[in-house]
């Protein structure tokens, strides 16, 4: 059989509106990455090309985005364990045809029997590993209840669209070279934090092509086609978790997982100049902080100074610096703490924001304490539009790579490490360097701050883009420069998620920039006084484009890593 894997190739393909792929078959051992496609009709990116497939065959079976995003996501689940997931938790922000806009909240909660000061010793001081390794590390996983609050905007039996992800787990299917990479990367966490033998470690190294087969997930998927939630949240997988917890001394109950709560929030949404971004609310920071950062920017001749353009370059930094001096100050859980966002996002506030920005002069954090910026590629997201009108964005989350790197024994799923969002200590840093208050402080059943910002933006309430993508606390900043590169630079999808990106978080007080961003632009940024930070890829972005004449679809896949997009 050919396995053909095209990793960092960028491939362009035009298709005709004859399908791709015949709708039954899924080939887990013929795909390739596609980077660039555009398709007349519906179309999906995101993190795997298996998991991009099998969402684009759902649309090619007549199901809608909703459907598909479904799919797609159940697919990640078995195909990108390190961040698609079963014991994690996201976000999906969707605008239907019939005009009615979803938020989703699927967020982890903290457990009941969590504290304030669960992750510190008795002097106070924080214990990072016990919120990032292992059982503890695990919020209350909310994905499988999010997926069952979609599917009442779904339109195919939901055994149809988890099939896929149970052939792909029961079948298995060929790793990628970055894929076993990270996988040999992880063995010794592997072996030190789970109970149980797991699929994921093997004698040997993996290699490019291995095939993975996980039939614990195959058996937990199936009992989740039969029972619904009530496969994962009560019953044999339930009482796994719970098994999993005792052996690895962690605190989630039966209670906990039973009582988990999926909300319907509604979305954010705000005007850009004319464009509609509809967004993710609390307890995402990224709405809020997308919404100050396009509100400060808006007034300046942006587009005029030029993509990249050190004036440019040096706005967006500024923005991002306020806002995200904001995020730590301010946002928590909505249900938990009071978020004063009307003012966090008025204009009048928004404008005295930019009181003290000195155009070719680096401003200035207060420094409590220096972050460090880690490179991981935790999170995942996934964008699709189909040709009735819809369109989805979800960002989804184990939190780092892997999560907590523990699989629940028998059932075959990664946990979470989602506890680490929380404030684990007022000013301290979380693994992004991301400080916090008593806003996001650890509190029973509440819900941790998170940064996923999935993103869609209308023009004339019709969809024009739906984007989005991982990258902890440089999500935010990330679907701030896609759409600062679409709307105002003028860039298609597959420059504006490709072209190196930067990053300012408040603190540590640098400008965080990928290695191929212009030294041109690194110099000009010295000389007005800012320290720049070098390092690995930013995210790793979906964005798809409906044009607003032909409604044809030009869907970009992230050349940072294995993503891909499928369509027809
Ligand atoms: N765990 C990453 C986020 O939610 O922001």
């Amino acid at each position: 059989m050919r396995f053909l894997i095209l990793l960092g190739l960028a491939v362009s393909t035009v298709y005709t509106a004859r399908a791709q792929f015949p709708a039954e078959q899924l080939r887990p051992y013929d795909y390739k990455i596609e980077k660039n496609i555009t398709v007349p009709h519906g179309a999906v990116v995101s993190a795997h090309p298996l998991a991009s497939r099998a969402g684009a065959q759902i649309l090619q079976q007549g199901g809608n985005a909703i459907d598909a995003a479904i799919a797609t996501q159940l697919a990640l689940a078995v195909v990108y364990p390190g961040a698609g997931n079963l014991g994690g938790g996201g976000f999906m922000v969707a605008h239907l045809s019939n005009g009615k806009q979803l938020a989703l909240d699927y967020r982890e909660t903290a457990p009941a029997r969590a504290s304030r000061d669960m992750y510190l010793d008795s002097a106070g001081n924080p214990i990072t590993t016990l919120s990032l390794d292992g059982h503890l590390a695990a919020g209350v996983p909310g994905t499988v209840a999010g997926i069952f609050a979609a599917m009442k905007y779904a339109k195919l039996p939901f055994a149809t669209l988890i099939d896929p992800a149970i052939l792909l787990a029961e079948k298995g299917f060929p790793i990628t070279a970055s894929e076993a990479a990270n996988l040999n990367a992880s063995k010794a966490d592997f072996q030190r934090l789970n109970t149980a033998p797991t699929a994921f470690v093997k004698d040997q190294p993996w290699k490019e092509g291995d095939t993975l087969v996980q039939p614990d997930l195959a058996h937990t998927l199936k009992l989740i086609r039969k029972k619904g939630a009530a496969g994962f949240y009560e019953g044999e997988t339930a009482a796994n978790i719970v098994a999993e917890m005792k052996r690895g001394h962690g605190i989630m109950t039966l209670a906990d997982l039973k009582n988990y709560k999926v909300r319907e929030r509604k979305a954010l949404s705000f005007n850009y100049k004319g464009y509609t971004i509809v967004t993710m609310p609390l307890p995402s920071s990224g709405g809020i902080c997308l919404q100050q950062m396009m509100g400060m920017i808006e007034n300046y001749p942006v587009a005029q100074w030029g993509f990249h353009s050190p004036r440019a370059v040096q706005l967006m930094v500024e923005v991002e610096r306020r806002a995200y001096a904001d995020r730590a100050q301010f946002l928590g859980d909505p249900d938990f703490v009071k978020v004063p966002v009307a003012q966090l996002t008025s204009k009048k506030y928004l404008t005295s924001r930019m009181a003290d920005f000195v155009p070719g002069k680096a401003g200035n954090s207060e420094t409590t304490k220096a972050g460090v910026l880690p490179e991981s590629e935790e999170t995942t997201h996934l964008s699709i539009i189909d040709d009735k009108g819809n369109a989805v964005a979800v960002t989804t989350t184990l939190n780092g790579h892997y999560g907590s790197r523990t699989i629940v024994g028998k059932a075959g799923f990664l946990l979470n490490n989602e506890m680490d969002d929380f404030s684990v200590k007022p000013g301290v840093p979380n693994m992004y360097g991301l400080v916090g208050t008593e806003a996001n402080a650890i509190a029973p059943g509440k819900r941790m701050l998170s940064s996923m910002t999935p993103t869609i933006v209308l023009q004339q309430q019709q969809p024009l883009y739906a984007l989005g993508t991982p990258g902890g606390s440089t999500i935010i900043t990330s679907v701030f420069q896609m759409l600062m590169n679409t709307l105002e630079f003028g860039l298609s999808p597959a420059d504006a998620i490709n072209k190196p990106k930067f990053h300012h978080q408040w603190l540590p007080d640098e400008v965080a920039v990928e290695k191929d961003f212009p030294e041109e632009v690194i110099t000009a940024l010295q000389q007005m006084g800012y320290a720049i930070k070098k390092r690995g890829p930013i995210g790793r972005s979906e964005m798809i484009k409906r044009n607003p004449g032909n409604h044809v679809l030009d869907a970009a896949a992230d050349k940072r890593g294995d993503d891909s997009a499928a369509g027809y």
